[in-house]
């Protein structure tokens, strides 16, 4: 069965691309929707018009990656688009956010989002397509974000190393990188600092973001970035010493000084 499976599918950016999906692809037999909130994945699946399987789970949780490989064994999916879209970031200094929350975000992030990739590969169809959410936070190390920036430089160095080792099978992978986004993020990354007041300048409208991404995993390409100032934030780090951009964020106090904890 023609099949979508979506972590993080209870808000912000995983939900729209369920329903983007679905709208803009209508082979699709089923979704697989994952998350820890039932009754959100439910309303999703009521908002949907093709059939739903529910995964209530934690994806930190050590059990998560048999049982993901379990279901996969049981129903044989042929998956034809993966979007990793769990993730969450903490605001704040190494030496202030708590130790579950730091390992907690390579676990999800990082742990789970390889795991479920490398589980899949053998269920991807020819012409399949994975979606990972790294972020614009991949392009530079960012102090008071620090391990959430780093868990996203791997999941874009991940997703580019992965897209050429699948090259001659017909899947192809997309790291999504966007700055920031209008969705629920920031009340989880939030309970640890704020974020500088500029980035509230540029959130982008999560419906755009998702719809690039879509479009940019059809076309093939290996990164999706939405927005003019990240694309820019890209290019200006790849010909600008990262020592010389983080001095500058350090004297325009870009790094939320101020609001860091
Ligand atoms: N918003 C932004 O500014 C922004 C920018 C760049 C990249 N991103 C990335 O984009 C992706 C989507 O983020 P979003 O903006 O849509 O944030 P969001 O609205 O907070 O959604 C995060 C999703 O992750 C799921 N999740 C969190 N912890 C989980 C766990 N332990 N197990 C299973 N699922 C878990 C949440 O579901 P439950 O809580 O129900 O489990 C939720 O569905 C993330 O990877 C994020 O890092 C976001």
């Amino acid at each position: 069965m023609k099949t979508a499976i979506i972590t993080g599918a209870t808000s912000g950016m995983g939900r729209l691309m369920a329903l983007t999906i679905e709208k803009n692809i209508p082979n699709i037999q089923e979704f697989w929707l994952l998350g820890r909130r039932t009754d959100r994945l439910e309303a999703l699946k009521d908002e949907l018009h093709t059939p739903c399987r529910i995964f209530t789970a934690d994806l930190q949780d050590i059990h998560f990656l048999n049982d993901y490989e379990k279901a996969l064994d049981e129903n044989r999916p042929e998956i034809v688009f993966l979007v990793n879209a769990a993730g969450y970031g903490k605001i704040g200094k190494v030496k202030s956010i708590g130790l579950a929350d730091q390992l907690g975000m390579i676990d999800l992030n990082i742990r789970a989002l390889t795991g479920i990739c490398k589980l899949s590969i053998p269920y991807m169809s020819e012409h399949s397509r994975i979606i990972n959410f790294a972020s614009g936070a991949a392009f530079l190390p960012q102090p008071a974000f620090a391990v959430y920036a780093a868990g996203k430089s791997y999941v874009l160095s991940f997703s580019r190393s992965l897209n050429e080792e699948l090259h001659e099978t017909g899947c192809y992978v997309t790291a999504v990188c966007p700055g920031p986004v209008r969705t629920e993020f920031f009340d989880i990354a939030e309970t640890t600092g704020n974020i500088p007041v500029y980035k509230y300048l540029f959130m982008a409208d999560p419906e755009k973001v998702c719809r690039l991404a879509l479009r940019d995993s059809i076309l093939k390409s290996e990164i999706s970035v939405y927005g003019i100032t990240m694309k820019a934030l890209m290019i200006i780090t790849k010909l600008v010493p990262i020592k010389a951009i983080l001095l500058g964020m350090r004297l325009a106090n870009f790094s939320g000084k101020n609001n860091i904890k």
